[in-house]
């Protein structure tokens, strides 16, 4: 029986591989203030992925986002040209959470409205496009 594709055109198997590797990426969290650990795996439209965790700090505005780690690897190692197919967040407290305003922000530079979001949702695992969770997105 064909499985039916998701609306990003990625596979079953490739979301997961996403989502595990943004599970990973989690336990190098650096979070003694929050105890809240998040990582995040980008896929490059190359195929590239690349992994992310949250970096506090002692000030707590300077803390950096799992999702903002990894998109800068990911600019780092492949250079600005690179554009982002898709993102998956994942935390290992057991919590939704989707990516906050400012990284969603940040997501929008490397990507584009159809960058698919993969993300522990209130009721399991969730999806949703760019465009959805940011429409209108400050662009010059
Ligand atoms: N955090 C992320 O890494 N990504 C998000 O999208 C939201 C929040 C981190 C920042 C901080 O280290 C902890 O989660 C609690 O806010």
């Amino acid at each position: 029986m064909p499985t039916e594709e998701h609306p990003s055109g990625l596979s079953s198997q490739q979301i997961s591989e996403l989502r595990e590797s943004a599970k990973s990426a989690a336990e190098r969290s650096y979070s003694p203030y929050s105890r809240f650990r998040v990582g995040a795996a980008v896929l490059l439209e190359d195929g590239r992925i690349f992994t992310g965790a949250n970096i506090e700090n002692a000030s707590y505005r300077l803390t950096i986002c799992a999702e903002h780690t990894a998109i800068a690897k990911a600019v780092d190692e492949a250079g600005s040209t690179l554009r982002i197919r898709a993102i998956a967040v994942e935390n290992l407290n057991g919590a939704a959470s989707f990516p906050c305003g400012p990284c969603r922000q940040i997501l929008f530079e490397f990507g584009n409205p159809d960058t698919w979001i993969f993300a522990p949702g209130e009721t399991g695992a969730a999806d949703s496009s760019l465009g959805d969770l940011l429409p209108f997105a400050f662009h010059l």
